[in-house]
């Protein structure tokens, strides 16, 4: 089975009484990889987690790792460790017993523990912090004991849910660095859940979005991004616009589209409606451009600047567009391009085939 993925989710569903947290879910992980489940709240993100862990039962499907059922094994038996939202430290236990936790439970020695716990502690630099209680430290300093713990009994897979919450902007942006190189020089599997779309866009190589306990779209934080597959992921990451229309046909991966007598291009996900059916598009604000002229791009249309919002280094603009009944586009754009533009002329907007995505549903 040396094949197998690290993690295998077989189609699990968990249901509580009549809710159903999950619905048939499968996943699978690789050895090595930073992965971040994504989605609002009660989507069944820490069920999935707590699943894997060993702390629920699913009520169908099975939970694989390395090729091997561990359904039904209880979490000290499965090589899986977690870290808790609120880091559930062991209070009245020092940073250096905390670590030393699982690797008691896991009988090892003494001698072996201290060096453990030495190369763990120096390894996320709290060398100076062995002999504080938790309450002695900072939220970051407590988030690494927590990362601490997890790690020293060397688990074959990390499983986060939202372990950043409860820190301020600032530290959170650093700790998300720190936990993204923590990975790398570890090589070690992280499942990390949040609900906060900038988070998974910045740390993750893989991001799995979840909607009312099913995967709505699996994919690099690019993909999702420019290539949203349903309006659920187009709205929840980022701001776009949304742009209703009829679907002309594909070919290939190219979708065609009308937009009010306009005909648009965009990139089409598997599993489109037939041709004449209604669809809607996705294009980021930042991918419309601005042309004194009709631009060579796959999509091109005129309208009015009705809207200014400065915003810094950039603008955001509100454009009507006439030949579309009045429909509003969004866009950004430099300060300096944005203060030229008049509303008393109307400017050329362009975007090409790969920065519109037409959506499944
Ligand atoms: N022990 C339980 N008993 C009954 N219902 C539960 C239980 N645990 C979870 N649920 C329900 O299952 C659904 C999924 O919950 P879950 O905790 O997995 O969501 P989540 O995605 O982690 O949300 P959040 O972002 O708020 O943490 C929710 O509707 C929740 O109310
Ligand atoms: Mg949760």
């Amino acid at each position: 089975m040396s094949n197998a993925p690290l993690v295998r989710l077989d189609g699990i569903t968990k249901r509580f009484g009549d809710t159903v947290a999950l619905s048939e879910l499968s996943l699978d992980i690789a050895e090595g990889e930073f992965v971040t489940f994504l989605g609002p709240s009660g989507c069944g993100k820490s069920t999935t987690l707590r699943i894997l862990g060993g702390f629920e039962q699913p009520t169908n499907g099975k939970v694989l790792l390395r090729g091997e059922d561990v359904t039904r094994r209880p979490p000290e038996k499965r090589n899986v460790n977690m870290v808790f939202q609120d880091y559930a430290l062991f209070p009245h236990m020092t940073v250096r017993q905390n670590i030393g936790f699982g690797l008691e439970l896991k009988g090892m020695g003494k001698t072996e523990i201290r060096a453990r716990q030495d190369e763990i502690m120096s390894f996320l630099e709290l060398d100076a912090f062995g002999d504080r209680y938790p309450a002695q430290l900072s939220g970051g300093q407590r988030q690494r004991v927590a990362l601490a713990r997890a790690l020293a009994p060397d688990p074959a897979l990390l499983l986060l849910d939202e372990p950043l919450g409860a820190l301020d902007a600032k530290l959170r942006g650093q700790v998300q660095q720190e936990l993204k190189s923590i990975q790398r020089r570890t090589h070690k599997t992280f499942f990390f859940v949040t609900h906060d779309q900038e988070e998974a866009l910045t740390m993750s190589d893989r991001i799995v979005v979840m909607n009312k306990g099913k995967v709505e779209q699996d994919g690099t934080p690019e993909e999702l991004y420019f290539q949203p597959a349903t309006r659920f992921v187009a709205e929840f990451i980022g701001e776009t616009n949304l742009l209703h229309g009829e679907l002309r046909g594909t070919e290939g991966d190219t979708a065609v589209m009308d937009w009010f007598g306009q005909t648009l291009r965009g990139t089409a996900p598997a599993g489109l409606p037939v041709a004449g059916q209604p669809v809607t598009a996705s294009v980021r604000l930042e991918r419309l451009g601005f042309h004194a002229a009709r631009p060579e791009t796959a999509n091109a249309v005129q309208g009015r600047v009705t809207g200014k919002t400065f915003l810094g280094s950039r603008m955001a603009l509100d454009i009507a567009v006439e030949q579309a009944q009045g429909a509003t586009l969004r866009a950004y754009t430099d300060a300096g391009t944005g203060q030229a533009l008049s509303g008393d002329v109307p400017v050329w907007i362009g975007w090409d085939e790969a920065s519109m995505a037409i959506l499944r549903d």
